[in-house]
């Protein structure tokens, strides 16, 4: 990692930067990263109610043929959820671009994300996610498209991006210029370029570069697995607020705990076995009915992983989840394994991701 000594920044070191994204105010400058396959509504709910300043549904297609499919209506499903409803979609073609954002802004969205920050294969061979950084002018009929359709219903548009396609090429700081004369009214930077998928370390040099020349809002993104690396990088970019993404998976208490040292400079306590047992078995609650017995209990397995993955001797007991088949066994055995532990009292969660989070999101 680069040396982060702080350069002078707009709000100083030890405070909490005040954050907005057009006219919404947001209650702290700690997101949750749009994770497809993840961060879906009970995910974001649970983040909100433990920290979040903010969050992202993921991604939506543009093609309004998909606009029909189980996965599409489950993402456009926004019951329950807390404003701003901020709605990512991708896609290579701008009226098409535009007509999603409409649609989404119709179910409920109050802010819409665009995606060009997404190395996933099958967004990247139509030319959209972070492939577009190829294609400037391309970039910028995207967002003047999606910005003129938004714009009279007053929803603002944010970009999400990286540093550029590869090492050679990154252009975010031009990309960041042309989005914010174009009328964007956030930037999500993830320190690194599309070829660097995963690997290595985010960069904060770029986005320290890229906030120094905008005005308008600048969000770090890349690596944020702690409050003090939160801090850190805050202090060094002079970003407006932090996203986290992988840190988050299994750890939805650590949008609480970040914010909780940037206000405070001390760390709140880890949470305890019960607070743990608490927040995984009502988030598998709403997990289940958001996708129902068959569906609700395969994709409930991966989080039931990643919660238990951060304490320890738990591989044997995420094995055997992973062979269950229905929602109440597998609550019944979370419960069970839950009893079992009642003479420990807090969870020590690592402060790094592990490395085969890093796996899960490759090409
Ligand atoms: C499983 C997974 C799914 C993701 N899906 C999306 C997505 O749909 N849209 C997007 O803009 N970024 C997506 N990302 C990227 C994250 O938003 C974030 O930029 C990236 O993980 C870096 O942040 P982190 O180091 O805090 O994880 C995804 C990442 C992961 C791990």
């Amino acid at each position: 990692m680069h040396s982060l000594n702080p350069p002078e920044t707009v709000f100083g070191r030890g405070k909490m930067p005040f954050m907005h994204i057009g006219p919404w105010s947001l209650p702290n400058p700690v997101f949750v990263a749009p994770m497809a396959g993840v961060t879906d509504r009970p995910y974001r709910k649970l983040c909100k109610a433990l920290g979040a300043g903010y969050a992202v549904s993921e991604m939506a297609a543009s093609n309004p043929r998909l606009w029909n499919s189980v996965k599409t209506s489950r993402r456009i499903d926004h019951t329950g959820e807390i404003d701003p409803i901020a709605v990512q979609i991708a896609g290579s073609d701008p009226a098409m671009m535009a007509e999603a954002a409409l649609f989404n802004i119709e179910k409920g969205a109050r802010i819409i994300d665009i995606n060009m920050g997404c190395p996933v294969k099958k967004v990247c061979n139509v030319a959209s996610g972070s492939a577009l950084l190829r294609d400037e002018p391309r970039v910028v009929a995207i967002l003047r498209s999606v910005v003129d359709a938004c714009r009279p219903l007053g929803v603002p548009v944010t970009l999400k991006t990286r540093t550029g396609w590869d090492q050679t090429s990154r252009n975010a700081l031009r990309v960041a210029l042309l989005a914010q004369d174009i009328g964007i009214a956030a930037l999500i930077l993830h320190g690194r370029t599309r070829c660097d998928l995963y690997t290595g370390q985010a960069e904060y040099d770029t986005i320290r570069e890229v906030k120094q020349a905008l005005s308008i809002p600048v969000v770090a993104n890349g690596d944020i697995t702690s409050p003090e690396k939160a801090r850190q990088v805050l202090d060094y970019t002079g970003a407006d607020a932090v996203m986290i993404g992988r840190a988050a998976q299994g750890r939805p208490w650590i949008f609480r705990e970040i914010s909780y040292y940037l206000a405070h400079g001390v760390h709140r306590p880890p949470p305890t076995y019960g607070e743990l047992r608490h927040v995984l078995l009502d988030h598998l609650e709403d997990h289940y009915s958001f996708y129902g017995e068959f569906t609700g209990v395969r994709t409930a397995r991966k989080h039931i992983g990643w919660y238990l993955a951060t304490l320890p001797d738990t591989q044997p007991v995420i094995d055997h989840i992973n062979t269950l088949e229905s929602t109440g066994e597998q609550m019944r055995t979370l419960e069970h394994w839950f009893d079992a532990q009642a003479s420990h009292e807090h969870i020590h969660p690592p402060h790094e991701t592990p490395a085969h989070e890093a796996d899960l999101y490759t090409l």
